[in-house]
């Protein structure tokens, strides 16, 4: 059984967000886990089909989620940004674990506008806000600052899991 402290959760269409949330997992020793549909969302047919979703918000279907997110103390959500929004697929995560999430930490993938208001979405989806956000743009990635920026983002996770520790064991 895994001992991880942390789980990092995502959705990823076309792979940015995958390849953050895999690279987030590997630092901080994290079980990882995507959110998956029957769906398929490829092409341009899926890419209109995410813009309607993420607009109107409409529900849709997730599959069975494999790790239990009561037993983790921290989870780290990730999504691509759609049209200023998190994106679908994250929010029927987001509404199915809601009574089972402690703490919460967000990061998101995106060409460059609608990061504040996507993380905006996603404290009122968790019911709370998160410990720590990270928001990779496409000329961040192209720039090479990509694992700068998630060094950061995982070190300030280690800090506040370390402050929770210690306040366990003052308790
Ligand atoms: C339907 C749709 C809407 C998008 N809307 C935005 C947006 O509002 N702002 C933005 O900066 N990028 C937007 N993007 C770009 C994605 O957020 C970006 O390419 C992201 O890194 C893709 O992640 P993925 O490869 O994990 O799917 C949109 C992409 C899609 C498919």
């Amino acid at each position: 059984m895994s001992k991880a402290r942390v789980l990092v959760v995502y959705f990823s269409r076309t792979g940015t967000t995958r390849r953050v949330a895999s690279t987030l997992a590997t630092m901080l020793n994290a079980d990882l886990e995507e959110i998956v549909e029957p769906r398929d969302r490829s092409g341009a047919m899926g890419y209109l089909r995410s813009l309607v979703d993420a607009v109107r918000k409409r529900p849709v279907d997730i599959s069975r989620a494999e790790h239990d997110v009561s037993s983790y103390e921290l989870v780290v959500i990730g999504t691509p940004v759609w049209a200023g929004s998190v994106s679908a697929p994250t929010r029927a995560w987001l509404a199915t674990n809601l009574a089972h999430l402690h703490r919460v930490a967000f990061f998101c993938t995106l060409r460059g506008r609608g990061s504040e208001s996507a993380f905006a979405q996603m404290g009122s989806l968790a019911g709370r806000q998160p410990v720590a956000r990270c928001a990779i743009t496409a000329h961040e990635t192209r720039l090479g600052e990509e694992s700068r920026l998630l060094e950061v983002f995982s070190h300030r996770l280690e800090r506040k899991l370390a402050q929770l520790e210690e306040m366990e064991w003052l308790v």
